[in-house]
């Protein structure tokens, strides 16, 4: 006899028709009710938001359901955390760090070198006295580094290195004081460093006014690839991602070809501060729905790039935007650009989202599919054989429909029948095919929770 428990799971799992919700292993609800969080964890994405001093158990409890993924605005920025040189106030960072622990929340650490703004209030004054100003600023650099990574390594999951380099509208290095006293250099030598003092934490360069093709953009790529090429410890590029108001809304297409373009450096690349002035849409008959499905088309363009594979959103609630403080956006205000409303309820932009979220199989499906035809081809040169390869075909065949179903986890698992099948084969194309699908399923993270 099965109990009422038993029942109700095996209706929500088996017998509930896709015409009614999409039902998977892992988010066993109608799509309609799932949260960023549940359809984000089934993907193996990070969609995350900031939190701030200001927020309380609601906005906690807010975050803790829908995301995954935290970063603190401003608490971990060289000036929050220690206003003057060498004197941390850690209360408000130890909070966020504790609490994206205890809600299973990746903490993306913003930032350790950020020359624009934030910086401790002498900082300027303390190199410029020095008989060495830069080695002076090489010193403190190193010190801050260390003190960050050492509290903070064990929960951080990646670093911002170096926020900004580059200036606000061209491809020059911005030319503020880690670039006018330390050279070019400062950018290599802060992962360098970073890599010594954190080796688990994956190191990212986060940019700024990336949303258009520019020079900027073409700019950045190039840096980063070369200094890649010379050995130097970046493991990915963050595009901010900010829709500014009171400029040009970047077309999808647009936004689509320059996430292309960081892309095809070969690094990982995330979206990390990511809000849409509703601004653009006021003069639309239904201006929620309108920035609901631009959210939509540019975290859809994230998910259609394999190595895409976060989401951050610059604030949680349209109340405490940083839209509506800082000149020149402050004219646009209320730039309510973020997922959910002052009295913290979902808005629109948060179900187009969270439906993109669920659009992060079309790439996969489609390399399972490939993959698939490849093993035929090849065995039918003759270049792979063995009982096994029917199998593989078979397993990468069941990744492809589970994938089609949005049902990550069980595509994964097949995928790793596809691998030990594989290993069973013999023949010229067998690693090939193998490192092709261990890229799949790395880029699926399948070794994942
Ligand atoms: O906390 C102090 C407060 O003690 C003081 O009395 C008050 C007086 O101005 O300032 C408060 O600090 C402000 C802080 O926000 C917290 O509200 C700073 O002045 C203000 O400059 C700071 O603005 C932040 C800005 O970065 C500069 O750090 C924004 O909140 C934050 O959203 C913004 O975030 C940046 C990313 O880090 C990097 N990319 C661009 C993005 C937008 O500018």
């Amino acid at each position: 006899m099965l109990g009422r428990p038993t029942l109700l799971f095996l209706i929500a799992c088996c017998f509930v028709s896709p015409a009614h919700g999409v039902v998977t292993r892992d988010c066993a609800l109608p799509a309609s009710d799932c949260t960023i969080r549940d359809t984000a964890r089934q993907a193996h994405v990070h969609v995350g938001v900031t939190t701030n001093r200001a927020h309380g158990p609601a906005e906690r409890a807010v975050i803790a359901t829908h995301f995954n993924a935290l970063t603190a605005e401003n608490a971990m920025k060289w000036g929050a955390i220690a206003p003057t040189v060498g004197n941390y106030d850690f209360t408000d960072a130890d909070a966020i760090a504790d609490f994206a622990a205890s809600a299973g929340l990746r903490l993306r650490g913003h930032t350790l070198v950020w020359g624009r703004l934030q910086l401790p209030t002498d900082l300027a004054a303390q190199v410029g006295a020095a008989a060495d100003p830069a080695a002076r600023l090489r010193a403190l650099v190193a010190e801050h580094m260390a003190t960050m990574t050492g509290r903070y390594g064990d929960r951080v999951a990646l670093w911002d290195v170096v926020n900004e380099p580059l200036d606000v509208f061209t491809d020059a290095f911005d030319p503020n004081l880690f670039f006018q006293t330390l050279g070019d250099g400062y950018l290599a030598d802060a992962f360098t460093l970073a890599r010594a003092l954190d080796s688990d934490a994956e190191l990212f360069v986060n940019e700024f006014a990336l949303t258009y093709p520019s020079a900027k953009l073409a700019g950045l790529a190039r840096r980063v690839a070369d200094l890649v090429a010379m050995g130097v410890p970046i493991d990915g590029i963050g595009v901010q991602a900010h829709v500014f108001p009171l400029l040009p809304l970047p077309s999808r297409e647009s936004f689509r070809a320059t996430l292309q373009t960081v892309a095809d450096v070969g690094l990982p690349i995330e979206l990390t501060e990511l809000d849409v002035s509703i601004w653009h849409f006021r003069n639309e008959p239904d201006p929620l729905a309108a920035q609901a499905a631009y959210y939509g088309d540019l975290v859809g363009a994230c998910m259609a790039i394999p190595q895409c594979r976060a989401v951050t959103v610059w604030g949680l609630a349209d109340s405490e935007s940083w839209l509506d403080h800082m000149a020149p956006f402050d004219a646009a205000a209320p730039n309510a650009p973020l997922l959910f409303d002052a009295h913290l309820a979902p808005k629109p932009a948060y179900f187009a989202v969270r439906d993109a979220i669920r659009t992060r199989a079309v790439p996969f499906r489609q390399q399972a599919a490939t993959l698939r035809l490849d093993v035929r081809a090849a065995r039918r040169r003759g270049a792979i054989h063995g009982d096994a390869v029917r199998i593989v075909g078979r397993t990468l065949g069941r990744a492809k429909r589970s994938l089609g179903r949005g049902g990550f986890a069980d595509a994964c698992t097949h995928l790793a029948g596809a691998a030990d099948a594989l290993a069973l084969a013999t023949g010229s194309d067998v690693a090939p095919l193998a490192a092709r699908l261990a890229t799949l399923r790395a880029d699926l993270r399948c070794d994942e929770p």
